[in-house]
């Protein structure tokens, strides 16, 4: 069973040492230091300080309301009860519409412990990711179902069903390796999709809703703890804590249902 004293501190270029050797990356989002140390020892590889706070902690019906001082903020935070995990920070909403905006906050994060910062999308992202990398700043890339573009997208809803969506995802996931990005999210796809991208992809991929043979999963906390976060659950959401017993057992059971490829199973993900 893993415990926190057999892992070495995570680093940016150890996540690609994962992929090729096709061990799976176990991430968790954390908001304060005291969850961040429970899921640290639990087996969590990655935390992410997503812009999703603004959903399960501040209670705002998406993450367009979430600043960079509230990323800054929380990322203190979960740095504090941090040793060995890596860190991401979120960019919100807006805060990576030009490559210097994005640069000067993901200063910030990096000075408040983070050691990557993660943005959604392609397009003219590309160029704030080559800006950053260039910069010295790990990006984390996050493509398909994009929060951040909830209005223009009419909601919720799963990305690259039909042909033509599905071959802009497959490229956009090729571009922004190109680009420079070290870790690639991608939130609901189609497994199979997602399964072609992770194969073809240089850089490893994290699925949420996206199928079993991504690289590694990540959950936000609230939902991998049943909380009632007031939205609707999606399908590839499941409740650990039914199964650990515990918080502890929660992050160690989906810890092990990750790395073992157990979760997510087809309950938990689409087609
Ligand atoms: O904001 C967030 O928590 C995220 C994850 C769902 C990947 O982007």
């Amino acid at each position: 069973m893993y415990t926190s004293t057999d892992a070495k501190p995570w680093t940016v270029p150890m996540l690609a040492d994962a992929k090729g050797e096709g061990r799976k990356l176990v991430m968790l989002t954390a908001y304060d230091a005291g969850f961040a140390r429970v899921l640290e020892e639990n087996g969590t590889d990655l935390v992410l300080v997503g812009d999703s706070l603004g959903m399960v902690v501040q209670g705002h019906d998406s993450t367009l309301p979430v600043s960079v001082a509230d990323i800054a903020y929380h990322v203190q935070c979960v740095a504090r009860g941090l040793d060995k995990a890596l860190l991401i920070a979120d960019l919100p909403f807006g805060a990576d519409a030009t490559p210097e905006r994005a640069f000067e906050a993901s200063m910030r994060f990096l000075q408040a412990g983070a050691a990557m910062v993660k943005l959604e999308g392609a397009g003219h992202k590309l160029e704030v990711i080559r800006f950053l990398v260039d910069r010295e700043i790990p990006v984390c890339a996050h493509l398909g179902l994009t929060p951040q573009s909830v209005l223009r997208l009419g909601g919720y809803k799963v990305q690259g069903r039909e042909d033509k969506a599905a071959a802009r995802l497959r490229e956009d996931a090729r571009l922004v390796a190109e680009a420079g990005a070290t870790l690639l999210v991608l939130e609901c796809v189609p497994s199979a999709l997602a399964s072609a991208i992770t194969h073809a992809s240089t850089i490893p991929t994290i699925g949420i809703g996206a199928g079993a043979d991504c690289d590694g999963q990540v959950l936000v906390l609230h939902d991998l703890l049943g909380a009632n976060t007031g939205h609707r659950r999606p399908k590839f959401v499941k409740d650990f804590l039914a199964e650990g017993g515990s918080l502890a057992g929660a992050v160690r059971a989906y810890s092990e249902a990750v790395r073992s490829g157990a979760f997510p199973d087809a309950a938990h993900a689409y087609e």
